[in-house]
């Protein structure tokens, strides 16, 4: 695949208004989400829950592509339809996660680094058959009193360009995810320094591993204070703090930036991708990659009842994808 096809797949993922949904759970985090609405957490549960989902009526007016799990880019829906048909059918580009999880880093106590680049060249390829068009690798930091390690923030970053460039070669768009935690009672200042070093390691390990940057999508975590942290910053203070730090770190090249939720509120997670919109124009577009915070007010419905809150919830998931498509317009309003 040439660079001009992945560079139109890249800029597909961040069209004017729309954004990405993650759900993209592994089996042991969905059972964490299930147990929170009482929902037993089997294969037909899971395969049920993403055909709610996937099905959303107008899903794709604001939703440009899905990142999926392992076990749901095999599945189908109850009729038998092919989940990535139904996207494609939809204009949402199927995506998937390759990593295979962050384990503790040997040597640096309650650090993290992601594994999964055994074999991962062989997995992009059948990935690529069932269709993929793009993938996605988190990277997390942690942010603690003697936390980040460079060798941390190293090793992370040498991951992720090793498995962009195996994207790439796939012809798969790489979204790379370099998440720093909400953890902690750490400022906005920490929280930026943090983001910016750990940006810039990264950039530079895909300039190593000789990544086009024209074909590869971020997603970032924003600056932000911690969760413990007496002195939480304002809405705008978020949001000037991340741009500012995505533009002293990030190269114009870069198609876009979608941001995770990492534990905001849905409305939070809008608010702030809503205010730094309103202080654009930016190099990249700005756009959204969230999980829990497009999932949670729909799970919350489905899980009190599959079948009689079936079309509220993807009500709600539309909502949600609604609202961030407006915030990812500067267009939002409370
Ligand atoms: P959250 O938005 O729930 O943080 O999830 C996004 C994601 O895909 C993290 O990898």
């Amino acid at each position: 695949m040439s660079i001009e096809e992945l560079e139109s797949i890249a800029q597909a993922m961040v069209a004017p208004g729309k954004g990405i949904i993650a759900i993209d759970e592994s089996t042991a985090t969905i059972k964490k989400r299930f147990d929170s609405v009482g929902v037993p957490n089997t294969e037909e549960n899971r395969r049920a829950y993403r055909e709610m989902l996937l099905t959303a009526p107008k899903l794709g007016e604001h939703i440009s592509g899905a990142i999926l799990y392992d076990e749901t880019i095999r599945q189908a829906t109850k009729a038998g339809v092919p989940f990535t048909k139904i996207m494609m059918d939809a204009g949402i580009l199927p995506g998937i996660k390759v990593d295979l999880g962050a384990k503790p880093l040997a040597g640096f106590p309650g650090e993290l680094v992601t594994e999964g680049l055994d074999g991962l060249r062989e997995r992009l390829a059948e990935y690529a058959r069932l269709g993929a068009k793009f993938a996605k690798w988190r990277a997390v930091i942690t942010i603690g009193e003697d936390t980040p390690s460079g060798t941390c923030i190293e090793a992370n970053s040498h991951a992720l360009a090793r498995y962009a460039a195996l994207c790439q070669e796939a012809g798969i768009v790489p979204m790379v995810e370099p998440e720093v935690l909400m953890d902690g009672d750490h400022d906005l200042d920490v929280s930026y320094e943090v983001t910016e070093a750990t940006l810039r390691s990264l950039f530079g390990a895909l300039y190593e591993q000789n990544v086009m940057l024209e074909g590869t999508i971020l997603k970032a975590s924003m600056v932000i204070s911690g969760k413990d942290c007496p002195d939480q910053a304002a809405v705008d203070e978020v949001a000037e703090a991340t741009v500012r730090c995505l533009k002293a770190a990030v190269p114009a090249t870069i198609p876009g930036i979608v941001f995770l939720s990492g534990g905001q509120s849905d409305e939070q997670a809008t608010a702030h991708l809503n205010a730094m919109n309103q202080m654009g124009p930016h190099p990249w577009p700005l756009s959204f990659s969230y999980g829990r915070a497009m999932q949670t007010a729909a799970l919350t419905l489905w899980g009190k009842d599959m079948q009689a809150n079936f079309a509220a919830a993807q009500n709600m998931v539309v909502l949600r994808a609604k609202q961030n498509g407006l915030a990812a317009l500067g267009q939002w309003k409370k």
